[in-house]
């Protein structure tokens, strides 16, 4: 498949105005995607959960007009929010080939998140997943065939969310889903995600991310500027492969729900992440003094109690701490007691593998 398959022939229906709305949670990777090339195209293929209760609502309104140019207003909660409009923009240029109509309508794009835009939690990965889900749809209505089957409109939502944010092509469906051409996973491509296709043990089953605020501010380095820095980086290769290899290596144990060795490779991915920043050039330190401390007590506590509680973290300081469902008890009792005093204010967010992207 390539990237002709997205663009449309021809539309049978006009709309002259209306709206759609579309709610898309974020998500977590495993195996981690940092490192692109071409046009928004993986270096290595991820595996990610999809979350559940971290997600952005986007109401999308339009309006058919004469004047042949991008014409877009963002809100978010209520308020204009001009800071969004440049992504957006870039977005839009990017599409307008597999969305042939999108200078032909003002649009009027709403969006609120579950989280608090400060927390530091990446908007990018649902926002682009709602606003693309809810693209999708609007040429959906306009298309011959009303009735597009499912996979298709799913899957252009995911080709079109990857094109605003790389990992915003893994929040349209859930629980486990992977993008980027592996040779072991059958009908993974670089252009879109896939729900993993093979058995997965009922250990992952609701599996359980509590996510730890610990620095709430601004992202020190944006995901563009990581991922250029893979460019020249003098470990660039291996890490490739390691991820790949660590994506083969998950394939069994999602089958045979070997917790202790599922930890070990999640563990291993967030660290090499973390690495990757500290030695490119300039290097960069995301990890907070509180993040190494909750990483340390996490790491006691699985020792001293046998629990298959494991972190990881995103390009920045807060930790996601995931376990199975089985221990949700144990572990928020852990959390609540030894590694809330970490978090900024106390906070962290409760959430739990979800099944995607819906209408509203
Ligand atoms: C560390 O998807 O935010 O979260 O494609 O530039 O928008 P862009 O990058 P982005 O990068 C996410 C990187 C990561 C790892 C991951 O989610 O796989």
């Amino acid at each position: 498949m390539t990237e002709a398959t997205f663009i449309p022939k021809s539309y049978k229906n006009t709309l002259d105005h209306g709206s759609v709305s579309f709610k898309a949670p974020s998500n977590i990777a495993l195996v981690k995607y940092w490192g692109k090339y071409g046009e928004q195209l993986p270096k290595n293929a991820s595996i990610s959960f999809t979350l559940s209760n971290c997600f952005t609502k986007t109401q999308l309104s339009f309006q058919k007009k004469e004047i042949q140019e991008f014409d877009f207003e963002v809100y978010l909660d209520g308020k204009r929010e001009e800071g969004f409009e440049p992504k957006i923009l870039k977005f839009f240029e990017r599409v307008e080939v597999y969305l042939p109509f999108l200078k032909t309508y003002s649009f009027k794009i709403e969006t609120s998140n579950s989280f608090p835009h400060s927390s530091g939690i990446a908007s990018s990965a649902s926002g682009m997943s709602a606003l693309a889900c809810c693209l999708v749809e609007m040429e959906k209505r306009m298309s011959k065939n009303l009735s597009t089957a499912l996979e298709e409109t799913k899957q252009k939502a995911s080709f079109l969310a990857r094109l605003g944010s790389g990992s915003a092509c893994r929040s349209i469906e859930g629980d486990l889903i992977v993008w980027g051409a592996h040779e072991h996973i059958e009908g993974s491509s670089n252009l879109f995600g896939i729900k993993y296709p093979y058995v997965v043990h009922d250990n992952f089953k609701n599996y359980q991310d509590t996510i730890l605020l610990v620095d709430k501010g601004e992202k020190q380095v944006s995901s563009t500027v990581g991922h250029n820095l893979m460019h020249e980086h003098p470990f660039a290769a291996q890490r490739f492969k390691q991820a790949n290899d660590n994506l083969s290596k998950l394939i069994p144990i999602l089958e045979n729900g070997r917790l202790s060795e599922f930890i070990k490779i999640v563990e291993q991915e967030a660290l090499s992440l973390h690495a990757m920043m500290l030695t490119s050039e300039p290097g960069f330190i995301l990890m907070k003094p509180n993040t190494l401390e909750i990483i340390n007590r996490i790491w006691t506590f699985r020792k001293e109690t046998n629990s298959n509680v494991c972190f990881t973290l995103d390009a920045g300081a807060n930790v996601h701490v995931l376990y199975p469902e089985g221990e949700k008890v144990s572990v928020l009792n852990f959390i609540k007691t030894e590694l809330k005093p970490f978090c900024k204010n106390g906070e962290f967010i409760v959430d739990m593998t979800g099944s995607g992207a819906v209408p509203l």
